[in-house]
């Protein structure tokens, strides 16, 4: 009796796992500015969620082959386009609170990647700085500097985090990206405790905004 008991008992346990809606449930898609859905593949302009002084588009120290990422400081100028990757590729929309490969879009064969990446800095402020030479997919150890997010942050901006706790649990740390300004090369994207997110948008690159 007892024995049919557990048989029934872990039968019911077995159906309600079954029943369970999956964990890894698609997370909200991230949206440009005449609100459709970030496609992987697409190439964006990232810019300031902000107008005026502190704004501008996302660019490179170098256009033609970039090296460090930076933010112009002038909203006249514009970015770089980039394209975006997800780790998971089961759809290609681009969903908040997933790990993404960020890459700008070139023309040139260089002779290192244009794919984003952090790397440590010498200068103890920032500690950590987005610049390129990344690897494009292949999740885990050894690639984990190369995984970006992208989160909501306030009413109508996004911010880019590097969090990639889902590629290897091994205690990575988690930091907003903020802007970090360097004298010789400006206005460089890094990671910090001590610098406010850079709140962004995402403008699709199409033949209108090359004409302008
Ligand atoms: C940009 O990169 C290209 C290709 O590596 C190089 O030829 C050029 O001199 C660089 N420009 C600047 C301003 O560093």
């Amino acid at each position: 009796m007892k024995s049919t008991l557990v048989v029934w008992f872990s039968f019911l346990l077995f159906a309600f796992v079954l029943s369970v809606p999956s964990i890894e449930a698609y997370t909200e898609p991230v949206l440009d500015i005449q609100g459709e859905q970030l496609k992987a593949g697409t190439e964006y302009i990232i810019s300031s969620a902000i107008w005026g002084a502190g704004g501008g588009d996302v660019s490179a120290t170098n256009k033609t082959c970039p090296d460090d990422v930076i933010q112009y400081s002038l909203d006249l100028l514009q970015g770089l386009p980039v394209t975006f990757s997800p780790a998971s590729s089961e759809d290609d929309v681009i969903r908040v609170s997933t790990d993404l490969n960020i890459k700008f879009s070139i023309k040139k064969d260089c002779d290192h990647s244009s794919v984003w990446k952090i790397q440590k800095s010498s200068n103890s402020e920032v500690h950590w700085f987005v610049t390129t030479g990344g690897e494009e997919g292949n999740p885990g150890v050894h690639t984990i500097t190369n995984w970006f997010k992208i989160e909501k942050a306030g009413i109508l901006g996004y911010k880019l985090v590097f969090c990639p706790e889902d590629i290897c649990h091994c205690g990575v740390l988690c930091r907003d990206i903020g802007i970090y300004f360097e004298n010789n090369r400006g206005r460089i994207l890094s990671l910090s405790d001590k610098l406010s997110p850079f709140l962004v948008l995402f403008k699709k690159v199409g033949p209108l905004s090359s004409s302008i």
